[in-house]
């Protein structure tokens, strides 16, 4: 058995460490008692990233590690977009143009052979929703009625996931990536944008607070007139996509959505 020296943490999120090793090589060490299901999912996501042409980190396989799993891949030199400069705006709107830009190349890609479905993705997390049963209906009653799209979809594209290096931007994370419908995968990230987490210098300062709302309508009027993909098709996910972000351990802000859905007139 190859014993690994891991050299320093560089990076933690929901479900792993990540760990530098030598040789330009990180290892991403998942939690443990995750899926393994999702740890496939992301071998297979960044597999075919890298068949498509797309930059990112490069998997050289999975290893385990103290009884936890674990994938090694190549370590990118750079910082996670999330460190945007938001108090630079020319900075930040040239970088939110290249985030949104990465994604939609990402929707050029063909997902054909993957055997990740995003209809099928969301439908679990909405079964497993902390909502009220109508709401849960509706949520799934109105996936149903988006067709399947075909085409390569991250699943979790937020400027956390997203690094930037010398050789341009690189996603990381794929454990969400799937076949599916571009519209769904903007949704989620607008999602993302004005509902994840906040610190606590958001909760603070509701100036901080407005600026990410700029933020996310900026990336999708950045992404939709790059794109052609209407706001119509993403706003058919945005219900969707809120109820299946209802899961315990999500990453949302669950007060701040919740609030949101019930001004819309929604009973969570
Ligand atoms: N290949 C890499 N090269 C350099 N740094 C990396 C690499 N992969 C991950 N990282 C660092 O580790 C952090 C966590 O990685 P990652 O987003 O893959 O973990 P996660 O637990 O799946 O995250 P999430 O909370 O989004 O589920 C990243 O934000 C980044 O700083
Ligand atoms: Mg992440």
């Amino acid at each position: 058995m190859i014993t690994l020296k891991l050299l320093a943490l560089i990076g933690s999120g929901g479900s792993a460490d990540v760990f530098r090793l030598a040789g330009g090589r990180v290892l991403k060490l998942y939690r443990e008692g995750l899926d393994p299901g999702v740890i496939a999912r992301e071998h297979d996501g960044v597999q075919h990233a890298l068949d498509q042409g797309l930059h990112v980190a490069r998997a050289f396989g999975t290893q385990a590690h103290r009884g936890r799993n674990g994938i090694v891949f190549e370590e990118l030199i750079g910082k996670p977009l999330l460190h945007l400069p938001l108090l630079r705006p020319f900075r930040t709107r040239a970088l939110l143009r290249r985030f949104a830009d990465y994604h939609a190349r990402i929707h050029l890609c063909s997902a054909t052979g993957l055997p990740h479905a995003q209809h099928d993705i969301v439908r679990v997390r909405l079964l497993e929703a902390e909502v009220g049963e109508s709401l849960r209906k509706r949520a799934l009653d109105q996936l149903s009625a988006i067709p399947r799209g075909d085409r390569f979809c991250h699943g979790d594209y937020h400027p956390g996931n997203v690094i930037l290096t010398r050789n341009g931007i690189a996603a990381i994370d794929w454990s969400n990536a799937s076949v599916g419908d571009p519209a769904g995968d903007v949704a989620r990230t607008e999602l993302l944008f004005r509902y994840a987490a906040y610190g606590r210098s958001l909760r603070r300062f509701p100036a901080l607070r407005a600026i990410r709302q700029m933020t996310a309508d900026f990336y999708l009027r950045h992404y939709c007139d790059h794109t052609g993909v209407s706001e119509a098709a993403i706003d058919a996910w945005r219900l969707p996509m809120a109820v299946a972000a209802l899961v315990p351990g999500s990453r949302i802000h669950r007060p701040t959505l919740v609030a949101a859905l019930k001004r819309r007139g929604f009973s969570v």
